[in-house]
C-alpha cells in the first residue's frame, strides 16, 4: 500500500495510480498538548511504502508515527520516499557546537524503514547518513516537460550548488547551454546577492532552475540580475517550491509570475508531479 503524510498526500495520490497500488488513508489526530498521532486504519497487506514531506517538526515526527503504525499492523517490507527532506540544508556542523541535523535526521528515519527514496536532497551527499539503503532520484526530467519552445536557451543555477540540477533540466530539454551565478548570503539578515560574471543572455530565453525556493531571495535576485542584461524570456523553476513567508511577493515585486515546480511539497505552484521518477524505483 502507498500511505501517504499529510503533507505529500496529492503525490502518493499519483502515485498510487502510477504503480497500481492501493492507496491507504491514514489520519492525521493532535492531543490537546499538541502531540501528533498519525494513525493508518486501513493498512493491509505487509508491503508499505510511505510518502512524506518532512517540511517541518510535525511532519518529521508523523512520518516515524506512520512507520511504527505500519509495522504495527503487519508491514515487513517498509520504503521510505522523502519527496523532501527537511534538514537537508545542515548537512554539516558549520560553526562549533552545532549538529549535524540531516545525520540525525537520516538515523531517526532508518529505524522504522528497510529503504529511503530521496527526491533531490539539498546535499546529495546526505544520502550517506542513512543506515537504511537509500536511492536518490531526480525531478529534473519532469521540469523540462513544460517548458515550451525556447530560443537559444539557457539553463541557469542561482548557485553553483545548482548546476548538476539545471544541467538535468538541459539534457531532458535536449538542447541549450547551462552557467551559474555567483552567490553569497548574509546569513544575520537572509539577504541574498548573486553576481552574473560574464554570463551571456541577451536575446536569449533564460530558465533558471534551483533546488529549492524557501523565502524567494534567491530567485528574485536572479531574476533581478538577469532583467540587467536584456534576456529573452525568464522562466523560472525548482523542485521543492517551499515558497514561506514573504516569498511570493518577493518573487512578483522581481517580476515573477509563476515558479513551475514540482508536487514534492503541495502548494499551488507544484504543477509537475515526480510520481513517474519515484515510481521507476519502487
Ligand atoms: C541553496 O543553496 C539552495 O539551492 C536554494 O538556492 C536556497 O535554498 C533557496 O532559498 P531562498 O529561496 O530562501 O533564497
Amino acid at each position: 500500500m502507498i500511505v501517504p503524510g499529510s503533507s505529500a498526500q496529492s503525490l502518493a495520490a499519483r502515485l498510487a495510480a502510477e504503480t497500481g497500488r492501493q492507496l491507504a488513508t491514514p489520519t492525521f489526530d493532535r492531543f490537546p498538548d499538541g502531540e501528533t498521532c498519525a494513525a493508518v486504519p486501513d493498512f493491509a497487506g505487509d508491503t508499505a511504502v510511505i510518502v512524506a514531506a518532512t517540511t517541518s517538526n510535525d511532519a518529521l515526527v508523523e512520518l516515524l508515527q506512520l512507520q511504527d503504525a505500519v509495522r504495527e499492523a503487519g508491514a515487513t517490507d517498509v520504503t521510505t520516499v522523502l519527496s523532501y527532506m527537511g534538514y537537508a540544508r545542515q548537512d554539516r556542523a558549520f560553526t562549533e557546537g552545532q549538529p549535524v541535523s540531516a545525520r540525525a535526521v537520516a538515523r531517526a528515519v532508518s529505524t522504522g524503514t528497510d529503504r529511503v527514496v530521496l527526491v533531490d536532497p539539498h546535499e546529495p551527499t546526505v544520502a550517506e547518513f542513512y543506515d537504511a539503503a537509500t536511492t536518490t532520484v531526480s525531478a529534473g526530467r519532469r521540469l523540462a516537460e513544460p517548458l515550451g519552445e525556447l530560443t537559444e536557451p539557457v539553463f541557469l543555477a542561482p548557485d553553483e550548488g545548482a548546476v548538476s540540477l539545471a544541467e538535468r533540466v538541459r539534457d531532458a530539454y535536449g538542447r541549450g547551454t547551462t552557467d551559474y551565478f555567483r552567490k553569497e548570503r548574509d546569513y544575520d539578515t537572509g539577504d541574498v546577492q548573486v553576481d552574473p560574471g560574464d554570463t551571456s543572455v541577451t536575446g536569449r530565453d533564460v530558465v533558471v532552475v534551483d533546488d529549492i525556493v524557501a523565502t524567494g531571495s534567491t530567485m528574485s535576485e536572479a531574476v533581478a540580475a538577469l532583467r540587467d542584461r536584456d534576456p529573452g524570456r525568464i522562466v523560472t523553476c525548482c523542485v521543492h517550491p517551499m515558497l514561506v513567508g514573504n516569498a511570493r511577493t518577493k518573487l512578483a515585486a522581481a517580476g515573477v509570475d509563476r515558479v513551475i515546480g514540482t508536487d514534492t511539497v503541495e502548494c499551488a505552484s507544484s504543477t509537475v508531479s515526480v510520481a513517474p521518477v519515484i515510481a521507476d524505483v519502487l
